[in-house]
């Protein structure tokens, strides 16, 4: 298994790094998962703009320029030989150094990108999942995929340790997200989502999302919904690269309408597969 450095290719086994590392010490980093289908990227372009207006946001020069991007991880999943479905974790650190909150003089950032087998949630398309609602207690700059995920990681575990799939954060009763996906609300025929301003991840499967919609001749509404506007819900679901269109069946233990994935999720799910195929 090989993966890719800003020095180029080389054995997963190989790479280490020193103990005073920004990424490690204070999450000084940004990051992306890509998803593969087929041995292909998919949403690759979505994913390499992201990165870099990240990386722009917190003042870190990714090693390569945009062009070169594109062609290593492509050769990335060819050096791996990976013909099936995937993902790519890629990171860019701010690099190694004596450790001082303020940047290295001259900094020297750290990237690594890898890919893992990772077969589609295909049981939990079909059937939905349940959610939990988490006060949403991250900073004010979301749109960065920032490496610094301890709330995501809170919320999450909370989720899971109540035997949900996902927590929905909130601010105040509104949603904005949830812990690493984005949320979305259906009520007469309208979809429903929080605008992508600052304070949300700007997913790329969400973008897609907007697409399918336009092509569908459903209305996208970027509006915020709240925590008790669930209880009227015609349909919910949640979206990213992992989990696709996932639909949300129940939230805190409070079926989502009739309790099965609704109508508009499942025509959104056929048009990500026709996409991703
Ligand atoms: N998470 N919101 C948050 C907070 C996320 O972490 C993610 C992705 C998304 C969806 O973005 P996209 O559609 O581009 O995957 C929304 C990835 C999958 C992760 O951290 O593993």
């Amino acid at each position: 298994k090989k993966l890719l450095t800003e020095d180029g290719f080389v054995d997963q086994g190989q790479l280490t790094y020193p103990f005073e590392e920004r990424g490690l010490q204070f999450g000084d980093g940004i990051y992306e998962v890509i998803r593969v289908y087929n041995g292909k990227n998919y949403l690759i372009q979505e994913h390499v703009e992201r990165l870099y207006r990240s990386a722009e946001a917190i003042k870190l020069v990714v090693p390569f320029q945009k062009d070169d991007m594109y062609r290593y991880l492509q050769e990335l999943l060819e050096i791996n030989d990976v013909k099936t479905d995937a993902k790519i974790y890629l990171q860019i650190t701010r690099g190694s150094a004596p450790r001082d909150h303020a940047f290295p003089e001259q900094p020297k950032p750290n990237l690594y990108a890898y890919v893992k087998d990772l077969s589609r949630p295909s049981e939990n398309l079909k059937t939905g999942v349940s959610a939990i609602t988490q006060p949403d207690v991250r900073w004010d700059w979301c749109y960065i995929k920032s490496l610094n995920l301890l709330p995501n990681v809170l919320a999450k575990q909370t989720a899971r340790e109540e035997g949900a799939f996902e927590a929905i954060l909130h601010k105040d009763g509104e949603v904005t997200e949830c812990s690493s996906s984005n949320a979305y609300f259906v009520k007469d025929g309208k979809v429903y989502t929080h605008p992508a301003k600052k304070n949300i991840l700007h997913g790329c499967v969400r973008m897609r999302v907007e697409h399918f919609c336009k092509q569908l001749g459903i209305e996208f509404v970027e509006e915020t919904f709240e925590i008790k506007d669930m209880e009227y819900a015609d349909e919910m679901f949640l979206s990213s690269s992992t989990a696709e269109v996932m639909p949300i069946i129940k939230v805190d233990q409070q079926k989502i309408a009739d309790g099965t994935p609704g109508e508009i999720t499942r025509k959104l799910q056929h048009a990500y597969e026709e996409d991703a195929e």
